[in-house]
């Protein structure tokens, strides 16, 4: 799982590279493990400000429309962050949480670039859902 992990990592780096984020200047990527496959996304920023989705939701949702019904595992590259940054300007934000909640299990594992790796479950504890299993 570790060599899959900084895999998924350097996929996720790889893809900060497509964001649009001319307002943050703030490049994000992630890259997801779905079915075997790896999906990734970056970040797309909007004028109006709230319209913007983040790196992991694109990713999620890419492996979504291609058909996958489950996340194994994610990886979040936060590429702009200065090296000694505080480990809140790396992590995934709360809406992307519940968003892979959705699709993902409290074990599946999420790498922070330059943070660690964690558990959905350490994440996003008691997440709210109104369905028991992921999947279609
Ligand atoms: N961003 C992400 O892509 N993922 C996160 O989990 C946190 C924030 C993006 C959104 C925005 O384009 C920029 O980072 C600054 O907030």
């Amino acid at each position: 799982m570790a060599v899959l992990m900084a895999e998924l990592l350097k996929a996720a780096r790889l893809a900060s590279r497509s964001a649009y984020c001319p307002y943050s200047k703030f490049h994000v990527g992630a890259a997801v493990l779905a079915g075997g496959r790896i999906f990734t996304g970056a970040n797309v920023e909007n004028a109006s400000y709230g319209l913007t989705i983040c790196a992991e939701r694109t990713a999620i949702f890419a492996a979504i429309l291609a058909g996958e019904v489950a996340i194994d595992a994610l990886a979040l590259a936060c590429v702009d962050a200065p090296t000694d940054a505080e480990p809140g300007l790396l992590m995934p934000c709360g809406a992307c949480r519940q968003v892979l909640a959705e699709f993902a299990r409290p074990e599946t594992p999420i790498a922070v670039d330059c943070a660690g790796t964690y558990t959905l479950g350490e994440l996003l504890p008691l997440t709210f859902r109104l369905r028991g299993a992921t999947g279609r």
